[in-house]
């Protein structure tokens, strides 16, 4: 028993109270790296492609909701285990956990006769260091999601020279098809594409938050936006605006099935980048005197804005040019985009200026989905973390081999009528994420001591209690009905 105690007053010990890892050097650069991990591929690559795949607006309008009663409650409880643990996501979990079971002991220290509940607190030590594993969870998650990200971000580079060397002018629609699907049946270019994005990756992880991150999101974020907004004003010129609009934004409530509740909820964690632990390591540099409602609600709305105003971009084009927006599937944007490109004036260097943001937008995401397993490796290992970062990287690497042959070689081997690459990408998005989201919030919810959360969010009563309602019940019982319903 007095190991236990010593055990554990070294765990609460050793938490600095003060990041081991450095701090954002502000807010603002938080929120900016906070939002470039959410901002990616899954805003314009994906979110348009699963609009269209899951009927529109009853997409859309379920994607919406469960932003904002799902996936921000859980955000900034992710993001608070983060910041009050303050190291990488398994070690912040296992602090919280024992700090919580610890205050019993505290205070039942004070009292002699209260001994019996003494020892249910020391007895519970191993059960709340469980917790740790929704962090190794969420750093397999994040592997496996970076494994497929990597290779669709290597399409991207691939685009960036198609545009600068003029491949779009006048490109007709079949022309674009084709030169899609020629692209994707060739494994070797992928492979080439994948790999080197794999290298700019682990180049900026290697290099630290400070150094990589922050230069890196301050300047690609508002670039960004701004190309989006100008993208989204030549889209309203269009003759088929009218009709992408209505068919974005008029839900179509007979569409609505489990299927699309599963899938629009799985795409509201995969967008937030929640439920994996990057924004719980994020938060573990954010200074204690940032507001985490503040942070986290500014991220989920500029996420959100940026996904609409793609479907705002794509469904216009694709109503234009009389495409099936249900057909057409992870290739959308890769097929629809260079048309337009192709047929405005400067359509080259905004389609090379728009491919290249894109980019940016998918490396400040993929640093942060393998950064949970770097910060972890080091702080556990005390490898350095160029070493981590080459470890890790080399299995993600492998893993998106995978990928790469499942839209060629291997399209026609499915498992459960899927092939690799829509397995891995429903397995993370519609399991993995929401499940660790649940259980985050679970544990901030009835784990974590009342107060420790309530001093950390400083939040009105009302607001806190009706936020903890939500962590508490609604939120997993939410996510619990969505799933067992999704996978019947
Ligand atoms: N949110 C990113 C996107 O929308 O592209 C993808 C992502 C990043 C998912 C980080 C999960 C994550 F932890």
């Amino acid at each position: 028993m007095y190991n236990n105690i010593i055990r554990r007053e070294k765990v609460i010990k050793n938490n600095p109270r003060k990041s081991i890892h450095g701090q954002w050097s502000s807010k603002l650069i938080f929120i900016f790296a906070a939002t470039g991990s959410a901002v990616g591929l899954g805003n314009i690559w994906k979110f348009p492609w699963m609009t269209g795949e899951n009927g529109g607006g009853a997409f859309v309008l379920i994607y919406i909701v469960s932003v904002l009663i799902i996936a921000l409650p859980i955000m900034m409880a992710e993001v608070f285990i983060g910041r009050h643990g303050k190291q990488n996501p398994v070690a912040s979990l296992k602090y919280l956990a024992n700090e919580s079971s610890s205050f019993n002991f505290i205070e039942v220290d004070k009292s002699l006769n209260r001994v019996r509940s003494k020892r249910q607190s020391y007895s519970n030590y191993d059960d709340y260091s469980n917790w740790q594993l929704v962090g190794w969870a969420g750093i397999i998650a994040g592997i496996l999601i970076l494994s497929f990200y990597s290779v669709i971000a290597g399409w991207t580079i691939s685009y960036i020279f198609k545009a600068a060397t003029g491949v779009f002018d006048a490109i007709s629609l079949e022309q674009s098809q084709r030169l899609f699907n020629d692209f994707i049946s060739d494994p070797e270019k992928l492979l080439a594409w994948h790999t080197m994005f794999m290298i700019f990756t682990c180049y900026i992880v290697a290099k630290g938050v400070r150094g990589g991150l922050e230069k890196a999101v301050k300047f690609f974020i508002p670039s960004l936006f701004f190309l989006l907004i100008c993208l989204a004003i030549y889209s309203m010129t269009l003759p088929g605006f009218y009709d992408g609009i209505s068919y974005m934004f008029i839900p179509d409530i007979a569409k609505i099935d489990s299927n699309v509740i599963l899938s629009a909820m799985g795409m509201a964690f995969f967008s937030l980048s929640i439920g994996m632990g990057s924004l719980m390591i994020y938060g573990s540099y954010l200074s204690d005197k940032s507001s985490i409602t503040e942070v986290t609600a500014i991220v989920a709305f500029a996420d959100t804005f940026v996904a609409i105003l793609a479907g705002i971009i794509i469904f216009p084009m694709v109503f234009t040019y009389n495409l099936d927006p249900s057909s057409a599937g992870p290739g959308l944007i890769f097929q629809t985009l260079p048309i337009a490109f192709g047929a405005m004036p400067g359509g080259s260097i905004i389609a090379t200026l728009f491919f290249i943001l894109l980019f940016f937008a998918a490396i400040t995401s993929s640093i942060s989905l393998i950064e949970p397993a770097i910060s972890y490796m080091v702080e556990q290992y005390s490898l350095t973390r160029a070493k981590a970062t080459f470890r890790m990287g080399f299995i993600t690497w492998v893993l998106g081999l995978g990928t790469i042959l499942s839209f060629n070689y291997l399209s026609e081997y499915k498992f459960l009528g899927m092939t690799f690459f829509n397995l891995l990408d429903n397995f993370t998005s519609k399991v993995m994420l929401p499940l660790g989201g649940l259980l985050m919030a679970v544990f901030v919810g009835f784990i974590v001591k009342r107060n420790i959360v309530e001093e950390e969010l400083k939040l009105n009563t009302i607001i806190f209690n009706s936020w903890r309602l939500i962590i508490r019940f609604i939120a997993p019982i939410a996510v619990t009905l969505i799933f067992i319903n999704g996978l019947i």
